[in-house]
């Protein structure tokens, strides 16, 4: 790769990572990049580093533009690996230079290299760096992605470095948006934002919302956002934040998703007279078998549909084991906004769809009650339950999506 200039004397020195498939355990079917930014300034300024398998990449991508040596400033936006990570080895080029990052990113890097030789300065939010003829101010934006987390907005490139959010995990020769809707689509780019927020800025959407809402408050003249995944807001950089705003505030389609697992195929056999009632009612609906499907896509297909059936037998009186996983990992992200029910097969006791609805309370879902359960395989009738089961829930969704319209 080579450097790529973004703005006057800005350059996007990062790396694209088009193997990984499994980014520390979320499913990344087209890779990802790790995008940092060099300024060309009085003061060359670098902000962010890379994932560290990446180092010498990003090294040769300034030396495209500037003998590395020249930086005096180093901005550490966020201190996660992927970022991060080839610090040492950028700081051993720098050693002089000045590593501006929040309290909690200077704690963290200390715990990870052996730091007592770098220069810090400690940055919170308004705090700013004249490099030259552009002035960065820092935004603190704790959890967001990481207590340490920060945005760095460079105030006369109306250029805000957003790190993690409104990123996308996409490896792409295409360095903008404009570019990769041009060689690919708008659809796929709008999966990969969403894929993306769900799996890991669901938990935030509060957060969101009121950081949103600081940034609109300090009037910043915002007209491209550089974020530290995937490619960059030059042509819809407002689109990205309404779009923020809408999932933070609960935006989903009038749709459903049926997740499922199953042992001797019982439980399979009932979402399709589900489904049947679903559709129906006119409500679009999709099936995701979960021991067919990563987590992570379960998780953006429950994330996009306003309704949610699981679907679980029951194994020693409990979940089976993919859906147990599923619904931990759906606790984690800490899900609003969508209505859930349970269903699945059963020999002689029982006991999954009562624990599905034990997770459910946990997150505080809007449930559908009670759930369906079928004794080992569904009869006609039973199938006919499904199927009201499905006309029923689907009634549901569309009430319950109303609230969001
Ligand atoms: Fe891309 Fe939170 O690291």
């Amino acid at each position: 790769m080579k450097a790529i200039k973004v703005k006057p004397d800005i350059y996007w020195v990062g790396a694209v990572d088009w193997a990984v498939r499994d980014f520390h355990g979320y499913v990344t079917p087209r890779g990802t990049t790790y995008n940092n930014y060099l300024i060309l300034d009085k003061q060359v300024t670098l902000v962010d580093t890379v994932k560290h398998d990446f180092a010498q990449g990003t090294i040769d991508n300034i030396r495209d533009v500037i003998e590395p040596s020249k930086i005096v400033n180093l901005v550490i936006n966020h201190i996660e690996p992927d970022h991060a990570s080839s610090i040492d080895k950028i700081m051993a080029l720098i050693p002089g230079a000045t590593i501006y990052i929040t309290d909690r990113g200077k704690k963290g890097l200390d715990r990870h290299f052996d730091t007592s030789k770098w220069k810090f300065r400690i940055v919170k939010t308004g705090d700013t760096l004249n490099t030259g003829k552009y002035n960065l101010l820092f935004l603190e934006t704790p959890m967001l992605h990481w207590p340490d987390s920060m945005m760095t907005y460079v105030k006369e490139a109306k250029l805000l470095i957003s790190q993690d959010a409104f990123g996308q995990h996409i490896a792409t020769s295409s360095r903008f948006d404009d570019e990769f809707i041009e060689c690919a689509s708008q659809a796929e780019l709008e999966d990969a934002v969403i894929d993306y927020y769900a799996n890991i800025l669901m938990p935030f959407g509060q957060l969101i919302k009121t950081k949103i809402t600081e940034v609109q408050k300090l009037g910043l003249d915002i007209d491209m956002i550089a974020p530290d995944h995937g490619v960059i807001w030059r042509k819809h950089p407002a689109e990205i934040i309404q779009k923020y705003l809408d999932m933070a505030n609960g935006k989903a389609s009038l749709s459903i998703a049926v997740i499922y697992d199953t042992m001797w195929h019982s439980t399979e056999q009932m979402t399709l007279p589900i489904t049947q009632g679903i559709k129906e009612e006119g409500v679009d609906c999709r099936v995701i078998k979960l021991r067919a499907t990563p987590i992570s896509a379960a998780i953006k297909d429950f994330w996009k549909s306003r309704g949610c059936l699981v679907g679980s037998p029951t194994l020693n009186n409990i979940l089976y084991p993919t859906v147990a996983e599923f619904l931990s990992h759906l606790r984690g992200l800490r899900p609003k906004n969508r209505i859930i029910g349970a269903f699945g097969s059963y020999g002689w006791g029982g006991g999954a769809v009562k624990e599905a609805y034990e997770e459910f309370r946990k997150m505080k879902l809007e449930t559908f009650e009670p759930g369906l359960q079928v004794l080992y395989k569904p009869s006609l009738e039973d199938s006919a339950r499904c199927y009201e089961f499905g006309r029923e829930f689907a009634r549901k969704t569309k009430d319950y999506h109303t609230k969001f319209i």
